[in-house]
């Protein structure tokens, strides 16, 4: 039977004067390793090359920060607005993430992972890709890692493509990406992949798993979030609002409501 007060990890470890994270003394990390290479070590457990550290890196940069209308900044404003403390208004800012906003990074991976995993013919992805995309339009339902409001195309995702260039990185998944695309575009929907789309595709090149996706959005857009946070409450009124002319309520006229029963809830 496991004690009650009995932990386990294999993340770090801490003695006086020690701290030890995945297997590396902390202060050997101190001033070698980037954010990005610590990030990937966390996420993986392995030490990333060169490669890996930089597009791990290039990720974490380009998901940092999309300006006060991204859901998750709005809210954290909003609450940053309202007088919660910084800690407070960044956790509404990730409460905001979900399945439309940053939440299409693990969404993406998962549905690259399975085009990938088709292969390694590029017929047998291909055909993959089609079918996933036959799927989508048929059910009306929305491929994660595509479209979105105000960029077409994602200058992020074009930057991410062009550093995977670069880096000569290029893999199966960033392949998969490039099927959907086609596989869209010859069923009359230009849609093109978002950031979250070409970031799925880099982090499952350089062996990060789906399930870490949306983490690894978490962990970028906290520098965007806490700095809105401070902002909105260094140089903003307070009590940021809806103008009420810009809401409309289209709820019963109370006119057309009888008076309340007196007594209604006594017994
Ligand atoms: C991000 C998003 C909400 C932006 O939507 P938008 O540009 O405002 O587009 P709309 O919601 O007006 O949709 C326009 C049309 O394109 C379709 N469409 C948009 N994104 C689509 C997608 N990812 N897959 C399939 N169809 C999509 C819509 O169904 C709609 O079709 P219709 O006109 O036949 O109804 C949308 O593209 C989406 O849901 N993407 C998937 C989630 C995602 O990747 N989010 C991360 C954003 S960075």
């Amino acid at each position: 039977v496991p004690e009650l007060d009995t932990w386990r990890t294999g993340i770090s470890f801490v003695e006086p004067g020690r701290i030890v994270v995945r297997g590396y003394e902390l202060p050997d990390l101190v001033g070698r390793a980037t954010f990005g290479e610590l990030v990937y070590l966390l996420v993986t457990g392995r030490y990333p090359t060169s490669k890996q550290g930089r597009m791990a890196e290039a990720v974490l940069v380009a998901l940092a920060d999309h300006g006060v209308h991204a859901p998750s900044v709005l809210a954290t404003r909003i609450a940053a607005s309202a007088g919660s403390p910084l800690q407070a208004s960044v956790a509404a800012g990730i409460a905001a993430v979900g399945d439309h906003h940053g939440g299409a990074l693990a969404g993406a991976m998962q549905m690259l992972e399975g085009i990938r995993s088709a292969g390694p013919h590029d017929a047998t992805m291909r055909r993959a890709a089609e079918l996933r995309v036959e799927e989508a339009l048929r059910d009306g339902t929305r491929l994660p890692g595509f479209g979105h409001p105000y960029h077409r195309p994602d200058p992020r995702a074009q930057a991410l493509h062009r550093v995977v260039n670069q880096l000569g990185c290029s893999g199966a998944a960033t392949s998969a990406l490039g099927l959907v695309t086609e596989s869209l575009s010859a069923s009359g929907r230009a849609l093109m992949p978002n950031v979250d789309g070409a970031a799925a595709g880099v982090l499952l090149d350089i062996g990060v798993e789906a399930t870490i996706g949306r983490g690894f959005f978490l962990v970028a857009r906290c520098a965007g979030l806490v700095v809105h946070a401070i902002e909105e409450q260094q140089r903003e009124r307070p009590f940021r609002t809806i103008a009420p002319e810009h809401v409309t309520y289209d709820g019963p006229d109370p006119k057309t409501r009888a008076s309340p029963p007196c007594g209604a809830n006594s017994h």
